[in-house]
């Protein structure tokens, strides 16, 4: 019996057929599936050929279209060198396409003299409906670029009239680039697992508070997936919010045993840490929100 807040390990194809069957329903998928370039995960997943790394994408990707709900998204993380195959399958699959963002990083450096240096992954955004879905672009406004937006711009509409702009206390909606420092460098060293294509938890915080259904309160609520879990970086980050009092339910899955270790480590980490504080203010130490048996 699958349940939420939790992880679980191996091959997330049986995984996502049980939950298609049971009819259970995603918000959000958000995924970081191998990019097929031959990194270490202990298994061969990274290592396919064209044929295999297209066959098991297809695959997924019908099976995760049916795990969505009617506002529910798919946000893949991909990879320049497969992204045509990728974005390809998402269409045959009848998803409809919103966006590629780009997580670009300024902290990389060049290994090459003879192409330029990578400084971008793409996230392709694809929904279930093409009339409905979830964007918070208010929880992901980002600072604005100059001074002079602090003040009012005064505008003309087409009917002659005096219009004043102001800018949002909150900053400026943001565009379908996404800037984000890498886990490299000693700065990052107490966030890095050892996992070979760990994200950065402040990136995949945004994704979700971008992607994820909100309540009347204004918490969020909705169900997210990642079936291709790893360390455990989007379990990590529901997990911090529910700890700030959102309502998150997530199931990650990941093959490696020892991937699903560490998040397992992480996750115990997080939840120490939110009963601590519950403690230190008087209050009762609860288990994880939300946590129960998929209906
Ligand atoms: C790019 S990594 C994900 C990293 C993750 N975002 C993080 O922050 O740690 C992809 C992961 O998918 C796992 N994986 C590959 N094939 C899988 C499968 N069929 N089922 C579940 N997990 C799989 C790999 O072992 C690897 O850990």
């Amino acid at each position: 019996m699958l349940e939420f807040n939790r992880t679980y390990t191996g091959d997330n194809l049986p995984v996502l057929r049980s939950l298609r069957d049971a009819g259970v329903r995603f918000d959000l998928i958000l995924t970081d599936p191998p990019y097929n370039l031959g990194k270490d995960f202990g298994n061969a997943s990274d290592r396919l050929s064209l044929d295999e790394f297209v066959a098991v994408t297809r695959e997924r990707v019908a099976l995760m279209r049916d795990l969505l709900t009617e506002r529910g998204s798919l946000v893949w993380f991909c990879i320049h060198r497969y992204l045509g195959y990728v974005q390809l399958l998402m269409y045959e699959a009848g998803l409809f396409y919103r966006r590629i963002l780009i997580w670009h990083y300024a902290n990389g450096f060049s290994r090459s003299q003879r192409a330029p240096a990578t400084a971008y992954e793409p996230v392709l955004w694809f929904s279930r409906s093409d009339r409905t879905w979830v964007y918070n672009a208010d929880d992901v406004r980002v600072p604005y670029k100059t001074q002079r937006v602090r003040h009012p711009v005064y505008y003309r509409t087409a009917a002659g009239e005096r219009r004043a702009w102001r800018p949002n206390p909150g900053g400026a909606l943001r565009s379908d680039v996404w800037s984000y420092p890498t886990l490299a460098g000693k700065r990052f060293a107490g966030e890095r697992t050892g996992h070979p294509a760990q994200k950065p938890e402040s990136l995949i915080t945004d994704l979700i508070r971008a992607f994820c259904p909100k309540d009347e309160k204004g918490r969020y609520c909705g169900r997210i997936l990642d079936p291709f879990h790893g360390s455990g970086t989007v379990g990590v980050c529901c997990e911090r919010l529910n700890s700030q009092g959102h309502r998150i339910q997530w199931m990650g899955i990941e093959l490696e045993p020892r991937w699903h270790a560490v998040a397992e480590a992480r996750l115990a980490q997080v939840r120490r840490l939110a009963a601590g504080q519950a403690g230190s203010q008087g209050c009762e130490t609860k288990p994880p929100r939300g946590a129960g048996t998929v209906p």
